[in-house]
Protein backbone atom coordinates (compact mmCIF):
# COMPACT_ATOMS: atom_id res chain seq x y z
CA UNK A 1 0.00 0.00 0.00
CA UNK A 2 1.26 3.24 -0.90
CA UNK A 3 1.65 6.30 1.73
CA UNK A 4 -0.06 9.53 1.73
CA UNK A 5 2.16 11.21 -0.81
CA UNK A 6 3.84 14.61 0.67
CA UNK A 7 1.39 15.19 3.15
CA UNK A 8 3.96 17.11 5.11
CA UNK A 9 5.19 19.59 2.23
CA UNK A 10 3.32 19.55 -0.48
CA UNK A 11 0.22 22.09 1.25
CA UNK A 12 -0.14 26.02 -0.29
CA UNK A 13 -2.70 28.27 1.41
CA UNK A 14 -6.31 28.03 0.35
CA UNK A 15 -7.64 28.23 -3.06
CA UNK A 16 -11.24 27.91 -4.09
CA UNK A 17 -10.78 25.81 -6.88
CA UNK A 18 -13.99 23.60 -8.22
CA UNK A 19 -11.65 20.61 -7.69
CA UNK A 20 -10.43 21.27 -4.52
CA UNK A 21 -8.56 22.88 -1.93
CA UNK A 22 -5.25 20.47 -2.15
CA UNK A 23 -2.48 21.34 -5.14
CA UNK A 24 -3.13 19.33 -8.21
CA UNK A 25 -1.12 17.27 -7.44
CA UNK A 26 -1.65 15.37 -4.39
CA UNK A 27 -5.36 16.12 -5.39
CA UNK A 28 -5.03 13.45 -8.68
CA UNK A 29 -2.60 11.25 -6.15
CA UNK A 30 -4.89 10.59 -3.30
CA UNK A 31 -8.22 10.32 -5.66
CA UNK A 32 -5.90 7.63 -7.58
CA UNK A 33 -6.69 5.49 -4.35
CA UNK A 34 -10.02 5.46 -4.34
CA UNK A 35 -9.89 4.20 -8.64
CA UNK A 36 -10.65 0.73 -8.08
CA UNK A 37 -12.32 -1.75 -10.84
CA UNK A 38 -15.38 -1.42 -8.72
CA UNK A 39 -18.44 0.94 -8.12
CA UNK A 40 -18.12 3.34 -5.54
CA UNK A 41 -20.81 1.17 -3.34
CA UNK A 42 -18.38 -1.68 -3.64
CA UNK A 43 -16.66 -3.76 -0.67
CA UNK A 44 -13.15 -3.15 -2.83
CA UNK A 45 -13.91 0.58 -3.14
CA UNK A 46 -14.74 0.82 0.35
CA UNK A 47 -11.86 -1.06 1.37
CA UNK A 48 -9.84 1.77 -0.26
CA UNK A 49 -11.50 4.58 1.54
CA UNK A 50 -11.20 3.37 4.56
CA UNK A 51 -7.32 2.74 4.16
CA UNK A 52 -6.75 6.37 2.65
CA UNK A 53 -9.37 7.94 5.47
CA UNK A 54 -7.02 6.46 8.26
CA UNK A 55 -3.76 7.72 6.57
CA UNK A 56 -5.28 11.23 6.58
CA UNK A 57 -6.77 11.24 9.98
CA UNK A 58 -3.59 10.26 11.55
CA UNK A 59 -1.65 12.99 10.03
CA UNK A 60 -3.31 16.71 10.67
CA UNK A 61 -1.23 18.33 8.34
CA UNK A 62 -3.15 17.41 5.55
CA UNK A 63 -5.36 20.41 6.71
CA UNK A 64 -3.46 22.22 9.27
CA UNK A 65 -1.85 24.29 6.84
CA UNK A 66 -5.13 24.97 4.36
CA UNK A 67 -7.46 27.98 5.18
CA UNK A 68 -10.56 25.94 5.84
CA UNK A 69 -13.83 27.60 6.04
CA UNK A 70 -15.74 27.52 9.26
CA UNK A 71 -19.28 29.00 9.83
CA UNK A 72 -20.48 30.05 13.68
CA UNK A 73 -22.44 27.47 15.15
CA UNK A 74 -22.68 25.26 12.43
CA UNK A 75 -20.39 23.35 10.03
CA UNK A 76 -18.56 24.05 7.22
CA UNK A 77 -17.37 22.01 4.13
CA UNK A 78 -14.73 22.58 1.98
CA UNK A 79 -13.80 20.33 -0.89
CA UNK A 80 -10.22 18.94 -0.44
CA UNK A 81 -10.29 16.76 -3.62
CA UNK A 82 -12.96 15.27 -6.26
CA UNK A 83 -13.91 14.20 -9.55
CA UNK A 84 -16.38 12.77 -11.16
CA UNK A 85 -16.59 9.43 -8.63
CA UNK A 86 -15.81 10.91 -5.59
CA UNK A 87 -15.14 13.64 -3.55
CA UNK A 88 -12.74 14.02 -0.45
CA UNK A 89 -14.21 16.74 1.89
CA UNK A 90 -13.10 18.46 5.30
CA UNK A 91 -15.75 19.52 7.65
CA UNK A 92 -15.20 22.13 10.45
CA UNK A 93 -17.53 21.49 13.24
CA UNK A 94 -18.12 24.97 15.29
CA UNK A 95 -19.79 23.91 19.00
CA UNK A 96 -23.51 23.65 18.29
CA UNK A 97 -23.36 22.25 14.56
CA UNK A 98 -25.43 19.67 13.95
CA UNK A 99 -26.65 18.28 10.79
CA UNK A 100 -30.27 17.09 10.35
CA UNK A 101 -31.21 13.05 10.21
CA UNK A 102 -30.01 11.71 7.68
CA UNK A 103 -29.14 8.85 5.25
CA UNK A 104 -27.47 9.09 2.38
CA UNK A 105 -27.33 8.37 -1.55
CA UNK A 106 -23.95 6.97 -1.95
CA UNK A 107 -21.08 5.64 0.20
CA UNK A 108 -19.82 7.69 2.83
CA UNK A 109 -16.68 7.36 5.09
CA UNK A 110 -15.83 9.84 7.54
CA UNK A 111 -12.89 10.12 10.13
CA UNK A 112 -12.08 12.26 12.83
CA UNK A 113 -8.81 14.40 12.57
CA UNK A 114 -9.37 16.68 15.98
CA UNK A 115 -12.22 17.37 18.17
CA UNK A 116 -15.02 15.29 19.30
CA UNK A 117 -18.20 14.92 17.02
CA UNK A 118 -21.09 12.89 18.61
CA UNK A 119 -23.26 10.82 16.19
CA UNK A 120 -26.28 9.67 16.76
CA UNK A 121 -27.57 7.00 14.94
CA UNK A 122 -31.30 6.04 14.26
CA UNK A 123 -33.52 3.64 12.83
CA UNK A 124 -36.31 4.77 10.33
CA UNK A 125 -40.27 3.91 11.62
CA UNK A 126 -41.76 5.69 8.16
CA UNK A 127 -40.13 7.50 5.60
CA UNK A 128 -40.56 10.53 6.96
CA UNK A 129 -39.34 9.64 10.49
CA UNK A 130 -36.82 8.11 12.41
CA UNK A 131 -36.54 7.06 16.41
CA UNK A 132 -32.89 6.96 18.12
CA UNK A 133 -30.98 3.95 19.01
CA UNK A 134 -27.49 4.56 19.83
CA UNK A 135 -24.82 7.68 20.75
CA UNK A 136 -21.43 7.56 20.01
CA UNK A 137 -18.59 10.09 21.04
CA UNK A 138 -16.27 9.63 17.86
CA UNK A 139 -12.72 11.60 18.84
CA UNK A 140 -9.69 11.78 16.81
CA UNK A 141 -8.54 8.92 14.58
CA UNK A 142 -12.24 7.38 14.41
CA UNK A 143 -12.93 5.79 10.90
CA UNK A 144 -16.15 4.34 9.77
CA UNK A 145 -17.42 3.64 6.36
CA UNK A 146 -20.97 3.18 5.35
CA UNK A 147 -22.72 1.64 1.85
CA UNK A 148 -25.48 3.00 0.39
CA UNK A 149 -27.96 0.07 1.05
CA UNK A 150 -27.35 0.77 4.97
CA UNK A 151 -27.50 1.12 7.54
CA UNK A 152 -26.43 4.65 7.80
CA UNK A 153 -28.96 6.49 9.04
CA UNK A 154 -27.29 9.23 11.62
CA UNK A 155 -26.79 12.52 12.95
CA UNK A 156 -23.76 14.31 14.00
CA UNK A 157 -23.33 16.80 16.37
CA UNK A 158 -20.79 18.91 17.94
CA UNK A 159 -21.34 19.27 21.56
CA UNK A 160 -18.14 20.28 22.57
CA UNK A 161 -16.20 23.61 23.62
CA UNK A 162 -14.49 23.64 20.67
CA UNK A 163 -14.68 23.45 16.94
CA UNK A 164 -14.03 19.53 15.86
CA UNK A 165 -12.25 18.84 12.03
CA UNK A 166 -13.30 15.58 10.23
CA UNK A 167 -12.72 14.57 6.77
CA UNK A 168 -15.37 12.69 4.25
CA UNK A 169 -14.80 10.69 1.48
CA UNK A 170 -18.41 10.14 -0.41
CA UNK A 171 -18.65 8.81 -3.60
CA UNK A 172 -20.84 11.04 -5.96
CA UNK A 173 -19.94 13.79 -8.63
CA UNK A 174 -19.93 17.22 -6.09
CA UNK A 175 -20.36 18.84 -9.55
CA UNK A 176 -23.48 16.91 -10.45
CA UNK A 177 -25.29 16.71 -6.86
CA UNK A 178 -25.52 19.39 -4.43
CA UNK A 179 -24.40 16.49 -1.46
CA UNK A 180 -24.26 12.79 -0.02
CA UNK A 181 -28.37 13.33 1.62
CA UNK A 182 -30.58 11.11 0.05
CA UNK A 183 -33.42 11.38 2.31
CA UNK A 184 -33.86 13.87 5.63
CA UNK A 185 -36.20 12.59 8.39
CA UNK A 186 -37.83 13.68 11.76
CA UNK A 187 -37.45 12.69 14.94
CA UNK A 188 -39.88 10.39 17.11
CA UNK A 189 -39.43 10.60 20.82
CA UNK A 190 -39.31 6.99 22.08
FE1 LIG B 1 -24.05 11.43 7.14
Amino acid sequence: MSAVPSLAVSQRPARHDSDGLLEPGLRTALLRRLHTDHTTSSRDYLAAARRLLEELVADRRIVAGLELQRREGGYARNLLAGDERVGIWAMVWAPGAVTCIHDHHCSCCFGVVGGTVDEIWYRAVSETHAVAEAEHARGPGYVACMLPSGPNLHRMENRSAGDAISIHIYGYDHNRQGSSVHREYLALEN
